[in-house]
């Protein structure tokens, strides 16, 4: 497995670095059969696997039962367990709680949390009990509804600079990595320049460090709309419903289950059985 020390190793080498979503075992597993360098069990999960219209809605059960899943399918590859909605804002105390309790129960390498300002804190209280820290600015998702929903972030040289000072600040917190979603492809060199961590993009360029895409995404698996900045590699959505298709009209013209699927009682039983 790799470690946060690779990852920053890799930046220098200019070796780009693989991120995919996961939510469940047996994604997980092909995960690390295809050597992704790290899994994100993202709070995308509320709205990708679970309906939700928001990731707001998501707890900390959901992303700890998830978690687990994930860590089960993938034992030797890097885990970052997003911290859902809520559960990093108010005290010290209650988040540190509950930091431990997502890492501890899920056995994730690192924990994810959205934003600067108060975040910061956060992220430093975090890494000095020892819990490694992925950071994620630009659009954050979690606060979409007060920052004025999914747009394109730090457009201004006021806001790019910001951006630059944000990312500054989680890498002296202790932050290992940072998520950058949704800027311009010329902040996010930026933003790579300034700080030695690596950045992980997502909407941001080919001048990242590394890309994220949301497993679903990725794979066209879901009804929900594709921003610009996704690549699709397959179109697992569409073969699941021609098999289902298939499946349905098998059973209703008798075809499926076929002799090859059946069990057989003996003769002497049979005649047996009918006296
Ligand atoms: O929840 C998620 O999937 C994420 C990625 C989009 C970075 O945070
Ligand atoms: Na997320």
């Amino acid at each position: 497995m790799k470690s946060t020390t690779d990852f920053s190793k890799m930046k220098a080498n200019g070796e780009k670095i693989s991120m995919l979503t996961a939510y469940d075992y047996p994604t997980a597993q092909i995960a690390e059969q295809a050597e992704i360098d790290v899994l994100l069990v993202g709070d995308s999960l509320g709205m990708v696997v679970l309906g939700y219209d928001s990731t707001a809605h998501v707890t900390l059960d959901e992303m700890s039962h998830h978690g687990k899943a994930v860590r089960r399918g993938a034992k030797d590859t890097f885990v970052i367990v997003d911290m859902p909605f809520g559960t990093y804002h108010g005290s010290a105390d209650t988040t540190l709680q509950n930091a431990l309790r997502l890492f501890q129960e899920t056995s994730a390498n690192a924990l994810k949390v959205e934003g600067s300002g108060a975040v910061i804190d956060k992220i430093k209280l975090m890494t000095t009990a020892g819990m490694p820290v992925c950071a994620h600015l630009g659009l954050l998702p979690q606060s979409a509804g007060v920052s004025g929903g999914y747009k394109v972030q730090g457009k201004t040289a006021a806001a790019a600079k910001q951006l630059i000072e944000d990312a500054k600040a989680c890498e002296a917190a202790g932050a290992f990595m940072i998520v950058l979603e949704c800027i311009p492809f010329q902040l996010a060199r930026e933003v790579a320049e300034a700080v030695s961590i690596p950045i992980i993009g997502i909407g941001a360029g080919a001048e990242a460090d590394g890309q994220v895409l949301v497993f679903h995404d990725m794979v066209r698996y879901g009804n929900h709309k594709l921003p610009k900045f996704v690549e699709s590699y397959a179109e697992v959505g569409k073969d699941i419903e021609g098999a289902m298709r298939l499946y349905n009209l098998a059973v209703k013209d008798g075809s499926f289950p076929s002799e090859s699927h059946r069990f057989t009682m003996k003769e002497e039983e049979l005649e047996a059985l009918y006296g």
